[in-house]
């Protein structure tokens, strides 16, 4: 669905726009979002998942107050695991009622905010939340809806699923050894708990859907011991975010319609089975929907060949606005786009400005031959997690979101000035 392609001078053009207009216009380096693609996307899942599922887009990926308005126009939901994302998500017309609110240490602020404010779920995260939640939506004289977030015992990989020790780490509470069962008996006695539903989520960046179907299985498990211990059905079953976008030609992302279909296969298979009402699905996806809506288009500064290695081919900007290779030993393509070029191509590394050897962008790359200082170079899929996970180490000033759609650009999020950060230093 993205508006991309080539003029004849071989500038890529993006929503009707050539990119070294945007360059000149926005400054480098800047992410460029496609909104038409983005709204593709967001409805993609929404349509995928018709009337009987909610779709609740994952903040962390990107959230600003436009991908907030964006959302509530195609009918999605939004996931905010910050007081201040609910902040954003607020301010920026997001109905209540359709925010999930998560986070393994909310703060009583927090938890008060979003109770005040009438989410539409709060995820809890642990027996004290449990507890927390309660004495404060009774305090407000209100009573809560909720979901208990479980670790079913799986852990998601990029391509494989391993079944150990993956209940070793900070989030939900574990199915094993009745934990999770616990949770419900004790949510259950709360007055200022509404139970709704249980939520799982997997991991990152997964394309093989076998981990999922562990998760439904276990979390259908789990549904039905609560309604044989206390006659309950509860209505709702989230099962998280994680899908799995192409960084590189080898990745092969599944279609939100066939996600769709296998998670409510597996559902309502399990459910039958265990003679219980289906519940209302719901999932979380981020970055499936933003990560390929941006690209980040940085300027070429100095080309260095070094013999029989590589040529490092240094831009303006680096783990600052891009931090996920360095973190995660992310793959990324890179790309030629402020002309065309005839000369080979040369094995390259695109690295930052930054001060230290770990800040590289692109690991391993061709570009042409000819890349000189001024080219513009863009790396697509930049959409999730690198605006959010943005720093301003080195002092960078972060770069704006420039939004692009029917050959119109407009600034979604500014570039930081030196005055921004200069006012933070109060010493
Ligand atoms: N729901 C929950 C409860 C989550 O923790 C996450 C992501 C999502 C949904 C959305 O997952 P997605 O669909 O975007 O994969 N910074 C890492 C990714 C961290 C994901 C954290 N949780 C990265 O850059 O790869």
């Amino acid at each position: 669905a993205q508006t991309v392609g080539r003029d004849g001078d071989g500038v890529l053009n993006v929503g009707g726009i050539p990119v070294t207009r945007l360059a000149e216009e926005f400054g480098t380096p800047a992410y460029v979002l496609d909104e038409a693609d983005f709204r593709a996307r967001a409805r993609s899942w929404r349509d995928a998942f018709g009337a009987d599922a909610d779709v609740f887009y994952a903040g962390k990926a990107f959230l600003s107050r436009a991908v907030v308005r964006w959302l509530d126009e195609e009918g999605l939901n939004l996931d905010v695991c910050s007081g201040t994302e609910l902040a954003t998500a607020l301010s920026a017309g997001m109905p209540p009622e359709r925010i999930a609110f998560h986070g393994n240490n909310k703060s009583e602020a927090e938890i008060r905010r979003a109770v005040e404010a009438g989410v539409g779920r709060i995820v809890l995260d642990s027996f004290q939340e449990i507890v927390r939640v309660a004495h404060i939506a009774e305090s407000l004289g209100k009573r809560q809806p909720v979901q208990i977030r479980i670790t079913v015992g799986v852990e998601a990989h990029t391509h494989e699923f391993i079944a150990t020790a993956h209940e070793d780490q900070k989030f939900g509470i574990p199915l094993a050894g009745g934990q999770a069962a616990e949770a419900v008996r004790r949510a259950l006695r709360l007055d200022g708990l509404e139970l709704i539903g249980i939520h799982s989520h997997i991991g990152s960046q997964i394309f093989d859907m076998s981990g999922f179907e562990v998760a439904a299985h276990r979390v259908v498990g789990l549904l039905r011991e609560i309604r044989d211990e206390h006659g309950v059905e509860l209505p709702e079953i989230d099962l998280g975010g994680g899908l799995g976008i192409a960084y590189t030609s080898d990745d092969d992302p599944r279609e939100p319609h066939e996600i769709a279909k296998a998670l409510t296969e597996i559902v309502t298979r399990e459910c039958e089975a265990a003679r219980l009402r289906t519940p209302r699905i719901s999932v979380e996806p981020g970055r499936a929907i933003v990560g390929p809506t941006a690209f980040t288009l940085y300027e070429v500064g100095t080309v260095k060949p070094l013999e029989g290695l590589r040529t490092y081919v240094s831009v303006d900007g680096g783990m600052s606005d891009n931090i996920r290779t360095a973190l995660y030993d992310a793959e990324y393509t890179v790309a030629l786009v402020s002309r065309t070029s005839d000369a080979a191509p040369m094995l390259v590394r695109v690295v930052g400005k930054h001060c230290e050897s770990g800040d590289i962008v692109v690991k391993d790359a061709f570009l042409p031959a000819d890349l000189a200082p001024g080219d513009l170079i863009a790396v697509p899929a930049t959409g999730a997690y690198c605006r959010s996970m943005a720093s301003n180490y080195n002092h960078a000033l972060r770069p704006p979101v420039v939004a692009v759609a029917d050959g119109a650009a407009r600034v979604i999020v500014r570039r930081e000035t030196e005055e921004d950060l200069l006012r933070l230093d109060v010493g």
